[in-house]
């Protein structure tokens, strides 16, 4: 598993403002969407293209496409819907699927509730998208799913993830040969008792959606 931290001042100034519990939801959302396109940039950085011949008005040269199949951008719900819009903003091609998701918060186990996924995943590049990497528990669910149906490589775009989150993914994946990675805009101290992120930023479904 592929670990890429964000180290950009852009990112960490808007991280900053999302971790202050002053900050109203409307700034919240805006500023989930505008951390998406950056971390997106990163995230596609071993997206598919082709070779295709463009006609300029001056000569005909070599470029490049998004290739087919199209890239597969997968929300988990809640809060990855927040992140839905700036993620599309710059994979325009992209096919969405949907994964409904919930940690129980006694058992901290997570359940799946909702999916709508495209028909045939076989041989896809997924892009699973949910601001908070806690326990990890929902993650390595959705990336287990997301391989069990064919999915080729999957990269899930976090905005704060945990230590303890990053390690169970990994010991998750290690040995299956799945190619995953993870690209987050800021990797936290701990976890709490209640398996929240320390210092995190609370409950991002709430407060993008609360
Ligand atoms: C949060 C978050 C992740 C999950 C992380 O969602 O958006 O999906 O918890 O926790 P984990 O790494 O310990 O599994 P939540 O269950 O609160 O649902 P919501 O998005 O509907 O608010």
């Amino acid at each position: 598993m592929e670990l890429h931290v964000a180290d950009h001042p852009l990112i960490a100034h808007k991280v900053t403002v999302l971790r202050d519990k002053n900050t109203d939801s409307p700034t919240f959302r805006r500023l989930v969407e505008e951390l998406v396109t950056l971390l997106a940039y990163e995230a596609t950085r071993d997206v598919r293209v082709e070779q295709v011949e463009v006609t300029t008005p001056v000569a005909t040269t070599t470029g490049t496409h998004i290739a087919d199949p199209r890239p597969i951008v997968v929300p988990i719900l809640r809060a990855g819907l927040g992140m839905l819009d700036g993620m599309v903003k710059l994979l325009p091609t992209a096919e969405v699927g949907f994964l409904g998701m919930l940690r129980d918060e006694t058992t901290l186990e997570a359940v799946t509730y909702a999916n709508r996924l495209p028909n045939d995943m076989r041989g896809r590049q997924c892009f699973l998208i949910d601001p908070m990497l806690a326990t990890g528990g929902t993650l390595i669910m959705a990336i287990e799913y997301l391989l069990e149906l064919g999915a080729r490589d999957v990269t899930a775009v976090c905005l704060l993830a945990a230590p303890e989150g990053i390690e169970a993914v990994r010991e998750a994946i290690e040995g299956t040969g799945a190619s995953v990675k993870i690209v987050v805009a800021a990797v936290d101290e701990r976890l709490n008792e209640k398996g929240y992120i320390v210092p995190g930023l609370g409950d991002a479904g709430d407060r993008l959606y609360g």
